[in-house]
């Protein structure tokens, strides 16, 4: 008992000492939660946008989560959101994001003078789940691959420069609550696979751009809450997204070259029309004044669907 005393002093008096050491050294390892290869990445990220004032408290002295327009995971310290919101940011999205492998949000909004394509780099990002990409300049398609990132919930690149068509692959996205690509210059149709969302019917927000052709019918299988599809060249009809089995609730479709019968929906009489723009060519019937429909509200009672409660077709 004696001996094992005696060996033990000499044992805990060599951890304290050495503890005293490790307290005492100037590494700011100590207290940094920062994930070093997540720092390393973050200063290439400064660097290739040009070290600007929007992202000065990036000091390469400091934990990185504590710099602005940064969060790290509280549990595995790991970069977990990356917001760069209305700075004086010029370039291009550094490829360098796609470094950040454990981000869940991404977010770049309100920088005119941000460019370029979508980087192939995003794709790196498994556990996105928010994605914005908003009132920017950037340019190019908008990619495929965002059907590969399982996780996303929200979907946002809209007032941007984006051309091409949309990607029917989009569909493949479970989770997504919302897709909003409006106010861009996307051309081509709205995809038949968009009414084919397995999981969460996400609302669709299309607006202001060019699209062209009729609405698939197979949006009529699904129950969507929200739809924005204003201010494109769509035609045809729409009749087939109403009716007593649905739930959508918001819609906008004025500013486009649809045509259809409203009065086969039976429209009740004592819904009112406001506003009256002209530019879509229905054939009504059944509203009274036998003007062209315009904005159109609470129709609580009709069969257009129970839930209805804003709707706009001119
Ligand atoms: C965008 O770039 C132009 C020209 O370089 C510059 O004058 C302007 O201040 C920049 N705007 C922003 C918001 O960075
Ligand atoms: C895109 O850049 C142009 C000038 O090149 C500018 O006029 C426009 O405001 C920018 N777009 C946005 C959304 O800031
Ligand atoms: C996706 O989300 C689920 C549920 O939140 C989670 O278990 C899974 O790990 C996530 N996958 C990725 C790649 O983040
Ligand atoms: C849409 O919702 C209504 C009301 O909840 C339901 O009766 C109908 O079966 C749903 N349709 C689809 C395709 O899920
Ligand atoms: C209601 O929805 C079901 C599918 O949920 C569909 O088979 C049926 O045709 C719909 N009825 C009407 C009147 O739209």
């Amino acid at each position: 008992m004696k001996q094992l005393d005696n060996m033990k002093a000499p044992f805990f008096s060599i951890l304290s000492l050495s503890l005293l050491l490790f307290l005492s050294l100037p590494s700011p390892s100590l207290s940094e939660r920062c994930n070093p290869t997540d720092k390393k990445v973050l200063l290439q990220i400064k660097q290739a946008l040009g070290n600007p004032y929007l992202l000065a408290s990036w000091n390469p002295e400091n934990d990185c989560c504590d710099w602005y327009c940064v969060e790290c995971d509280p549990t595995t310290n790991r970069i977990n959101a990356l917001t760069i919101f209305s700075g004086q940011i010029s370039g291009q999205i550094p490829a360098a994001v796609g470094d950040l492998p454990y981000l869940e949000t991404l977010i770049f909004r309100k920088l005119s003078n941000l460019t370029g394509h979508i980087p192939p780099a995003i794709a790196k990002l498994s556990h996105l789940k928010m994605i914005r990409l908003s009132w920017t300049n950037l340019s190019g398609p908008v990619p495929s691959f965002f059907s590969q990132l399982k996780n996303l919930t929200f979907l946002d690149l809209s007032f941007n420069d984006l051309t091409g068509s949309i990607p029917p692959s989009l569909s493949q996205l479970h989770n997504l609550g919302a897709i909003h690509l409006d106010r861009n210059k996307l051309t081509g149709s709205i995809p038949e696979s968009f009414g084919k969302f397995t999981g969460s019917v996400p609302d669709l927000y299309l607006s202001h751009n060019q699209l062209t052709g009729p609405v698939p019918k197979s949006l009529g299988d699904l129950n969507f809450t929200t739809i924005d599809f204003s201010r494109n060249k769509l035609v045809g009809d729409l009749s087939f997204l109403f009716g007593s089995n649905k739930t959508i609730q918001i819609v906008d479709f004025s500013r486009n070259m649809f045509a259809f019968d409203l009065s086969k929906e039976q429209v009740s009489n004592r819904a009112r029309f406001a506003r009256n723009r002209g530019r879509n060519t229905p054939a009504v019937a059944g509203n009274g004044d036998g003007t062209a429909l315009g904005l159109h509200r609470k129709v609580g009672e009709d069969s257009w669907g129970d839930g209805l409660t804003w709707a706009c077709f001119n």
